[in-house]
């Protein structure tokens, strides 16, 4: 009968039950964020004259040991004491007896939890996204030095147009450039404080809200207690935020992955982020982008997981809610690492430019640019300059040649209003740097997308 709550019952809590109701394994992750929010919690009482200055500096000296004993080891997480709010409470009175009996005036465990996950979450905003600028910055390293280097670009996997390596990076650098604004906004929108909630209707002690949430360094107070006890969008919006991000640095795995085979050789990983095989001694797999793919899968699982726990949640607070913070953990920690492994295999590969120029050859790239070029110096109307364009393009499979190598006698037998200067047109280089309409892939509008990324890394305020 030691339970913090057992006033009002008779009998002991089964063992069973601590197992099944406990959430003190994994919440004691918190530490640091349950004890600021204590400090924060105790010093705005004693300021409103709720606690006396002694038991103020009896709870800071305690909460002091305690989290020295946290950190070096020695606390004592017990199962049956439910989650890691009970667990320091209780050491906190061993250690200073009356004055830790108060600590818990004007508040509850609803807004306590609401207030360190919440801290969390906020943090890892922050720090996911100082990691996700690193990895961009990569990115664009990489763009920078290919603004010339041809590599087809596709659609349906199948070889489309002519485009620079540097141009497809900075693809993925828009990506990540998103994802860093969605986890700013993020923090900013949920940097709101619980703290004075109290298990769902506010408190009769008259607390300093604002005082707390600056101590905790929320910018604002909550504005309704009964939906700030059971909010917990702010954790669903870090998993939506992750997923959306793992999904991208999926995609670019996927390449990775396709990149490396030999059938594309373009790219080949360094040993330090490749793995052999255990039976077929000349492998080098690419196991960093395809666990990449797979772990984002599980980060999706967290996000419907907490989706799927809050969908049918009366009012307040309910203790379904405690599932909320095994899936964010283990998303945070997946994409924490995902992202520094994914900036050094990047790093770290090298681009094998002339396999990517070699590929430029094969699938007839610059088809559309001689239908373009039968448009604007032939004067045919594009539908017919297509079908030209078919012909040719025939006329080079059947020559078993890329159309870029065909021989100009055989493009004026296809159609006799094709000048001599149609060959400056089918030359791939020429292609690619045709697209010079904005955003396009034109070498000169591939370097102003690298200045604009470059100066919002620049600018960014991390
Ligand atoms: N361990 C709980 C959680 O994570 C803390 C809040 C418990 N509140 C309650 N009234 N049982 O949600």
């Amino acid at each position: 009968m030691d339970k913090m709550w057992s006033g009002r019952f008779s009998a002991g809590a089964s063992s069973l039950l601590d197992d099944f109701n406990a959430s003190i394994m994994y919440d004691r992750k918190l530490y640091r964020e349950d004890i600021e929010g204590s400090l924060a919690h105790a010093a705005m009482l004693a300021k409103q004259g709720i606690l006396s200055a002694e038991e103020l500096k009896a709870i800071e000296d305690g909460m002091a040991q305690v989290k020295s004993e946290i950190e070096s080891g020695t606390f004592e997480w017990v199962i049956s004491d439910e989650d890691l709010h009970m667990g320091i409470e209780k050491r906190l009175t061993a250690l200073i007896g009356d004055a830790g009996k108060k600590l818990h005036t004007a508040r509850s465990r609803n807004d306590q939890v609401a207030v360190d996950f919440r801290r969390y979450v906020l943090r890892k905003n922050e720090e996911i996204t100082v990691l996700l600028k690193r990895l961009m910055e990569t990115v664009v390293n990489i763009a920078a030095k290919h603004t010339t280097t041809l590599i087809p670009g596709m659609t349906h996997l199948q070889h489309a147009q002519p485009i620079n390596f540097g141009f497809h990076m900075l693809a993925y650098a828009s990506m990540f450039k998103r994802d860093i604004e969605r986890f700013t906004e993020s923090k900013k929108r949920n940097s709101v404080s619980p703290l004075g909630c109290a298990a769902l209707a506010g408190t009769p002690h008259n607390v300093d809200r604002e005082y707390t949430a600056e101590a905790l360094g929320f910018d604002s107070v909550s504005i309704n207690c009964l939906d700030t006890v059971s909010d917990r969008d702010f954790a669903l919006e870090i998993l939506f935020n992750i997923s959306t991000m793992m999904m991208h640095i999926s995609r670019l795995s996927e390449e990775l992955v396709m990149w490396s085979s030999y059938e594309f050789g373009f790219v080949e990983l360094s040993d330090e982020y490749s793995t052999g095989s255990s039976i077929m001694p000349q492998k080098k797999n690419p196991d960093v982008p395809e666990l990449l793919r797979g772990k984002t899968g599980r980060v999706y699982g967290s996000l419907m997981g907490l989706l799927t726990v809050m969908k049918g949640l009366p009012l307040a607070y309910n203790k379904d809610t405690q599932e909320d913070k095994e899936g964010v953990f283990d998303s945070v920690e997946t994409a924490e690492i995902s992202l520094e492994i994914l900036k050094e295999a990047l790093k770290t590969m090298s681009i094998k430019t002339e396999n990517m120029h070699r590929a430029c050859k094969v699938g007839h790239l610059s088809a559309t640019d001689l239908a373009d070029y039968l448009v604007e110096y032939s004067g045919i109307p594009f539908r017919e300059a297509h079908f030209i364009t078919g012909k040719a393009v025939a006329k080079a499979e059947e020559l078993q040649i890329d159309l870029s190598d065909i021989d100009f006698a055989e493009l004026k037998a296809i159609d006799d209003r094709i000048n001599e200067n149609v060959m400056v047109f089918l030359a791939i280089d020429h292609s690619m740097e045709a697209r010079t309409s904005q955003g396009g892939t034109a070498s000169v509008r591939t370097l102003e997308q690298l200045v604009y990324f470059e100066n919002y890394l620049k600018d960014l305020d991390l």
